[in-house]
């Protein structure tokens, strides 16, 4: 898109302390965001990610001033507005459910705000928008008519097109089919650079998470675990949930002692598994959850501490390979993700280490990280 839509002042959003319950007459009060503290800042795009129920969709009406914060402070920019109704917030908000005005055709729809706001170009506007969403073809359909995806690439086009100091997407893509979610996906980051607006997007897709975001904060029962770049996320786990819950194929977790040595610190897992670790945090003999990703294991060498493992499958998927593996005495499978052309056959026993500081420690109890 061109000129007539310009960037905005891009605004920092500041959330402190932000917490809601929900009060429901013959229900325990239920206190669904926890304190949320974040510091996003002018034009970043935050994902935020978690399981079902955790807070994520809340977190973001709250924002956009459709539904209450029971304490805390919400800023855009240097104005707090917790207590502001919608309208006067300046967000925009791609909120499947949100309004599209049943009467007014697609193109009417999207042209609606700009014509209120005597923006020059509208039509042109409308029109680059929608091919660049891959919507061109619905421009003149109603609301009524639209598939889910359909629907829903609508919401989002509604909501860049107001051109909003804050832009808050609430599972934007999850309707739409494969192949298209990747193109949608990659054509909304390329929108939000050009627009640099401040935007927030739930998901519960970790990949989506993971290839849009700057930051991303990982949620769960309404707290933050962590908020952090991908990198962090991915590479620097703070505790067990976001390990468990940030990777594909899933992190191997499973018990282990660790034991100091003065050149560093060894876990034993199973019987007589052993792999290095760097946790200088660890003491002797604690007992520990060892969180290994798949990615990180590969063929250990002759001289090196290790996990002696028998392949109980090996699935090649050419650019790499799964082995899924038992270890005697440790509970549960571990998989292995493998280099192309290393094929394990079932049955035999292999050796697995990883670089020390790709094993993770944590407190089993806790799940806090052992660094
Ligand atoms: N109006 C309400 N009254 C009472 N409880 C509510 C209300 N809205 C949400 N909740 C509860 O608050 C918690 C968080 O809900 P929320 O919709 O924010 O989750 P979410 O992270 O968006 O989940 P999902 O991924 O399924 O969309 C849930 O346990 C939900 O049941
Ligand atoms: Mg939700």
């Amino acid at each position: 898109m061109t000129t007539a839509v310009t960037a905005t002042d891009a605004a920092p959003l500041t959330l402190t302390d932000v917490r809601k319950t929900y009060l429901a007459r013959g229900r325990e009060p239920f206190e669904a965001v926890k304190g949320m503290s974040m510091d996003i800042r002018p034009g970043e795009l935050i994902a935020l990610l978690g399981p079902s129920g955790c807070g994520k969709t809340t977190t973001l009406r709250m924002i956009a001033g459709l539904e209450t914060v029971t304490s805390g402070a919400i800023a855009i920019g240097d104005r707090q507005v917790q207590d502001l109704p919608p309208g006067k917030r300046d967000i925009g908000v791609g909120f499947e459910s949100y309004a599209l005005y049943p009467p007014l055709n697609v193109r009417e729809n999207l042209a609606y705000g700009l014509k209120a706001r005597r923006v020059r170009g509208a039509a042109r506007q409308v029109d680059q928008l929608a091919a660049r969403l891959e919507m061109s073809d619905l421009l003149d359909q109603r609301p009524a008519s639209l598939s889910s995806g359909q629907k829903q690439r609508v919401a989002l086009a509604r909501a860049l097109i107001r051109n909003p100091r804050v832009l808050l997407l609430d599972e934007p893509l999850s309707h739409l089919d494969a192949a298209q979610r990747q193109r949608v996906r990659r054509e909304l980051k390329v929108l939000q650079r050009e627009f640099g607006y401040t935007t927030i997007v739930v998901t519960h897709d970790q990949l989506e998470a993971l290839s849009l975001a700057d930051r991303m904060a990982v949620m769960n029962a309404g707290v933050i675990e962590q908020f952090g770049t991908p990198d962090e996320i991915y590479d620097d786990p703070a505790n067990m949930f976001v390990a468990d819950f940030v990777g594909e194929p899933k992190i191997n977790l499973f018990e282990g002692t660790a034991v100091r040595r003065s050149g560093g610190t060894v876990v034993r897992a199973g019987r007589d598994g052993r792999l290095a670790a760097y946790a200088p945090a660890a003491t002797d003999g604690q007992a520990v959850t060892v969180g290994l990703r798949p990615q990180d294991a590969r063929p250990a060498h002759d001289d090196e501490p290790a996990l002696a493992a028998r392949v109980v499958v090996y699935e090649d998927f050419m650019e790499f390979g799964l082995a899924t593996l038992e270890v005697p005495g440790v509970d549960g499978r571990i998989v292995a993700q493998l280099p192309h052309g290393v094929r394990w056959r079932r049955g035999e026993t292999r050796r697995i280490a990883a670089r020390p500081d790709r094993v993770y420690l944590f407190d089993t109890e806790t799940g806090t990280r052992i660094r």
